[in-house]
């Protein structure tokens, strides 16, 4: 059953201007299950299996944007914030169309305990979603972020960094540390490791004398976990006298920041208006 279960169904989906070959299976309604393509409404996530169904959909769709509030916009990089218990149709066809690119997540969450981040670009025929990622309502394992994804057209371009720190801005914004939800993809790993290198190797490199593990972790609102194992793996830490000592020369810091990539797209913390959800 498992297998069966397994097999991609859905061979490309067509979503704004771009066709999107998938890349995993996802658990779309049977009665979508014979065709290789599908036709989603870019703005209210609507998928279709006919090209004429979706051309009458956007007659009559009147959304230019994710339903929910935009708690974030900067030139025309907006992010919208929606609820999955006020929309939960949203939710559940964003998990649908998210699945085809994330392999390991199964969708059995009930998206009323979630909300997602919706990033898009913004021009005037309406805000495109270029990717976004899911944060549970409430987490006892200070989970941040449950499912991120930047759709294949606009990756590589520094959106998952942006995502990656935004969820951060929000638990700064709560004042908690936050962890991303296990496991990672080999992308998504990527996609942390270079950003919590360059975040952490950034504040060593300005900081004068001595810092902790939990300091950084305070001015971050990454999880210490995290820190420790990022700067582990860059062998930035000796064990000295029962406590982890990071090691800082300048020179390796900038060998280390060059090797971890390109910053992403900043977050304009000024542009960000948002008070924790309750
Ligand atoms: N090959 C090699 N490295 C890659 C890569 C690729 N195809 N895509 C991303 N990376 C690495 C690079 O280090 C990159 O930094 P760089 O461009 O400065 O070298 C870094 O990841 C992040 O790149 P960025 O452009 O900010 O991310 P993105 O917008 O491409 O999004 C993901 C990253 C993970 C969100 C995206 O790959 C994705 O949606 N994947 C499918 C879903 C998924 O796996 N989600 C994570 C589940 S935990
Ligand atoms: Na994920």
């Amino acid at each position: 059953h498992e297998e069966f279960t397994k097999v991609k169904n859905i061979a490309t989906v067509e979503l704004g201007r771009y066709e999107i070959e998938t890349w995993y299976f996802s658990p779309f309604p049977p009665e979508y299950n014979d065709s290789l393509k599908l036709y989603f409404c870019e703005f209210c996530l609507t998928f279709m299996k006919r090209k004429e169904q979706l051309q009458r959909h956007m007659r009559k769709c009147d959304l230019k944007h994710p339903p929910g509030d935009e708690i974030y916009r900067s030139g025309t990089l907006s992010m919208f914030e929606v609820d999955g218990k006020k929309n939960k149709v949203y939710g559940q066809n964003l998990c649908y169309l998210a699945k085809l690119f994330l392999d390991h997540k199964t969708l059995y969450y009930d998206v009323d305990l979630f909300l997602f981040y919706v990033l898009c670009e913004c021009d005037d025929r309406g805000c495109h979603m270029v990717g976004y990622f899911s944060k549970e309502k409430h987490s006892e394992e200070s989970y941040n972020l449950a499912c991120i994804l930047t759709l294949p057209p606009y990756q590589r371009k520094g959106y998952g960094k942006f995502l990656i720190a935004f969820s951060y801005e929000l638990s700064k914004k709560e004042g908690k540390v936050g962890t991303p939800e296990r496991p990672l993809s080999d992308l998504g790993l990527l996609s942390y490791r270079g950003y919590w290198t360059r975040v952490l190797l950034d504040i060593l490199k300005k900081h004068k004398g001595n810092i902790s593990i939990k300091e950084l972790s305070d001015m971050t609102a990454i999880k210490a976990e995290d820190i420790l194992s990022t700067l582990q793996g860059l062998e930035l830490i000796q064990y000295r006298k029962g406590q982890h000592v990071i090691c800082a020369d300048p020179k390796v810091l900038d060998r280390h920041l060059k090797a971890a990539g390109r910053g992403g797209l900043e977050v304009d913390v000024c542009k960000l208006i948002w008070t924790p959800y309750k």
